[in-house]
């Protein structure tokens, strides 16, 4: 949960003090309860305006201080351009824009004044610009240790007010957007935790506290594994002091039967590459190699939170790649779960070892819809498509269409790669059925063909968030390092495909 932002819904209304944030398009025009509240409003935005040259154009700022004969205390006015082509996203950003500009020093209370020239926005609208907001005041502190002195200042946590015309509707609609707002919250918490506090065990943890919201969760031990033949996953594990598990998170949010709904992470704590061992250079970013599994526990937590009708499997396999004397080495050969022999060439190649076993279960235990998997699994994709979008991989145009679509909504891009026999041929191995690396070239493609072998007929993508999921650099709504990437790209996915007409 968010602390340090306190919102609640109120009716519009003339606010009287503290800062006041309203929305302003292109042609300067604002919303009637703004024009309300004190006639000179238009004028100090005219001539402040044109100083500032602030035209309203979208995501600018115009920062008043105290106006003179104002009755607040301080105007905030945010550019939203042309009103009828602001996007969701847009919105979202709107909010987070607002966040950056609430300083620590800026105590007192905020009124957002949800309204433009053409009236009241929505109550989703609204309710979008307070996710944005809560989005963007998001930290990952908890390591700072307080200021002491003349410095110190005590963080309050920030109250604002959303000011808008339907207050029941829009606080349902904020009812939905908290689950999301904390499963992002909760993803980010688990990509930034350094991996000295987030183990295997500790993760597992986390998990579990996801059965408050409904969720049901069980965990598999090594022992566990080891009689089912995962011996791909538990391969990875074995060189490091601490155990291996994976976590079944079940949500059951429709009493219809048919097959679930599946999302599958990479869940390695931290990769150091193992015997094949990494240079020390950015080794530490490798606390981040869980954003996939970050990303499943975060999305499971939204929908069991915001009750959402579909029956959801999540499934996190959970291991550190480290090289002790027990380590895998290059060259061993291991057996999979679904009876595959993978020559190992590279004990760098691990996330694909986690996941052939984790996809496997999944499939056969619970013959999902579909299997959507989510991985920071290679270097590869970073050469390719950079940080602006995850590679998605899919033995199906249709659920790579929906997925595609939900990327386009969220700003959560993702780029289509390709998969093919040619491709596949890479992985061959001499003496095994595969191996786990097929060198430098296709390097994403090689590993997303590695994981389809251990998928049958079942619809299945593959995100490789290696890119997206960790060390992004700051946008408005998010400055923390693990962006939570992922969460409202399938909320959305969900909501979109297999909600609709169920409500
Ligand atoms: N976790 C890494 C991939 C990664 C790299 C994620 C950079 C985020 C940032 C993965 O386990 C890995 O090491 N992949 C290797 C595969 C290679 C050995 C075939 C890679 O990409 O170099
Ligand atoms: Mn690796
Ligand atoms: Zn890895």
């Amino acid at each position: 949960m968010n602390e340090m932002v306190k919102i609640s819904y109120q009716a519009l209304k003339p606010a009287s003090g503290g800062t006041v944030v309203i929305f302003v398009d292109s042609a300067l025009r604002l919303g009637a309860t703004a024009l309300l509240m004190d006639e000179s409003v238009r004028s100090v935005l005219k001539r402040a305006g044109k100083i500032a040259r602030f035209k309203g154009k979208k995501e600018t700022c115009l920062d008043l201080l105290a106006p003179a004969d104002g009755k607040f205390d301080r105007l905030l006015a945010v550019g939203i351009g042309t009103e009828g082509e602001m996007s969701q996203q847009d919105w979202l950003k709107i909010g987070g824009i607002v966040s950056g500009k609430l300083g620590p020093s800026d105590d007192g209370e905020v009124t957002i004044l949800c309204e433009t020239s053409a009236g009241a926005v929505s109550p989703a609208v609204a309710a979008d610009i307070m996710l944005g907001l809560r989005l963007g005041t998001y930290r990952f502190d908890r390591y700072k240790s307080p200021k002491t002195g003349d410095e110190a200042e005590k963080p309050v946590p920030r109250r604002v007010l959303a000011a808008v015309k339907d207050v029941a509707s829009a606080r349902k609609e904020h009812v939905l957007r908290t689950a999301i707002g904390d499963g992002v919250e909760l993803a980010r918490d688990l990509v930034n935790l350094p991996a000295n506090d987030l183990g295997p065990l500790e993760f597992v943890k986390y998990c579990e506290s996801l059965r408050a919201v409904g969720v049901k969760v069980e965990v598999l031990t090594e022992k566990e594994m080891s009689k089912l033949g995962m011996r791909a996953l538990l391969g990875v594990g074995q060189g490091s002091r601490r155990g291996s598990r994976l976590v079944v998170m079940r949500w059951e949010g429709t009493k219809a039967t048919g097959k679930p709904l599946a999302f599958v992470g990479k869940g390695v704590v931290f990769d150091s590459g193992g015997i094949s061992i990494k240079p020390a250079q950015n080794m530490e970013d490798m606390k981040g190699d869980m954003a996939g599994a970050a990303c499943v526990t975060g999305l499971m937590r939204t929908l069991a939170q915001r009750k959402a009708k579909v029956n959801a499997i999540g499934i996190v396999g959970l291991v550190e790649n480290m090289p002790d004397g027990n380590a895998q080495r290059p060259g061993d050969v291991v057996r999979a779960m679904s009876g595959q022999t993978i020559e190992i060439i590279n004990t760098d190649a691990e996330g694909r070892l986690v996941l052939a076993d984790a996809l496997w279960y999944c499939q056969q235990r619970f013959k999902p819809r579909f299997m959507v998997n989510l991985a920071t699994l290679t270097g590869a994709v970073l050469v390719a498509l950079g940080q602006e979008h995850a590679g998605l991989f899919s033995n199906d145009d249709a659920l790579c269409e929906q997925l595609l679509a939900a990327g386009r909504v969220t700003d959560e891009k993702l780029w289509r790669l390709p998969l093919s026999p040619a491709y596949d041929k890479i992985i061959d191995s001499k003496i095994a059925d595969v191996k786990n690396s097929g060198g430098r070239y296709a390097g994403a493609i090689t590993a997303a063909q590695f994981l389809q072998r251990f998928v049958n007929k079942t619809p299945w993508a593959h995100l490789d968030i290696a890119g997206t999921g960790m060390g992004v650099s700051a946008s408005e709504i998010n400055h923390s390092w693990g962006p939570g990437f992922g969460v409202r790209l399938l909320e959305r996915f969900v909501a979109d495909q297999f909600e609709k007409g169920s409500a």
